[in-house]
């Protein structure tokens, strides 16, 4: 059985003094919620007083991104190390706004996801098609070809703990989601491509979620898919009510 998986990614929203308060109203309203696995992710600056505000509560926090590298001259980047040392226990990979705005290729995201597993952080990888690519009947061909990418070379029981996170580029942030059956067909596509990259119980324990204008509102016709283990919230993460909601329905 695989655990139900809701992170919310607050992307480049909430100051230190709201971060703190979002993360405390988050671990208060999702209190006694066993049977999900609950992850916030804020920016970088509030990293550390999120894990201080949600301290040894059923909570996780979550980088946005990271660097492959322990230190060095990279301006402007968190290491793996660093992450770890602040008590975080994830970091999101391969975010489409990092990929499409930021430039990010499939190599600069293999190399941090390794890089991620090596250190002890579990990976949030995310992956997905435009709005072109889906009209032309090219999702599955995507999808594959980043899976592909990102997890060349990684040993299969690592693959098993890490997160996927389907996240179709022309739901995000548009009030327009993916229907429960396309986003069950890439799911159930992306389980099979495990089960031949790897095997079907690696497939089986790996967890996949989706993410692209999940609302409390259309949550329960999601999760209720055999292959959509949890979903990635971006927007709706960011107020208490709406995010518990969300974790409550995977619950
Ligand atoms: P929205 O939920 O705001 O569409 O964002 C989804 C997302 O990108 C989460 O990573």
């Amino acid at each position: 059985m695989r655990k139900p998986f809701v992170a919310g990614n607050w992307k480049m929203n909430k100051s230190l003094s709201e971060a703190a308060e979002l993360a405390k109203g988050v671990a208060d309203a999702t209190a006694g919620l066993n049977g999900v696995e609950v992850v916030i992710a804020p920016v970088s600056l509030c990293l550390a007083s999120v894990i201080d505000a949600v301290g040894s509560t059923h909570v996780g926090v979550s980088a946005q991104n990271m660097h492959w590298a322990e230190q060095g001259a990279y301006t402007g980047e968190l290491s793996p190390t660093m992450l770890k040392e602040a008590g975080c226990g994830y970091v999101i990979l391969g975010h489409s706004e990092r990929r499409e705005l930021f430039g990010e290729g499939d190599e600069f995201i293999h190399r941090k996801l390794r890089s991620a597993l090596n250190h002890g952080l579990v990976p949030i990888l995310c992956i997905g098609e435009t709005l072109e690519e889906r009209e032309a009947g090219k999702t599955q061909q995507k999808v594959d070809f980043q899976i592909r990418a990102a997890l060349s070379g990684i040993a299969a029981d690592d693959v098993a703990d890490i997160v996927i996170a389907y996240e179709p580029i022309w739901a995000i942030g548009t009030g327009r989601t993916a229907s429960p059956q396309q986003a069950q067909e890439v799911h159930g596509a992306i389980r099979e491509l495990l089960t031949t990259m790897y095997d079907g119980s690696i497939a089986s324990r790996c967890r996949i979620l989706y993410g692209g204008s999940v609302k409390p509102a259309n949550i329960d016709d999601l999760i209720s898919q055999p292959d959509i283990d949890g979903a990635l919230v971006g927007g709706a993460s960011l107020k208490v009510d709406s995010f518990a909601a969300i974790a409550k329905a995977c619950a």
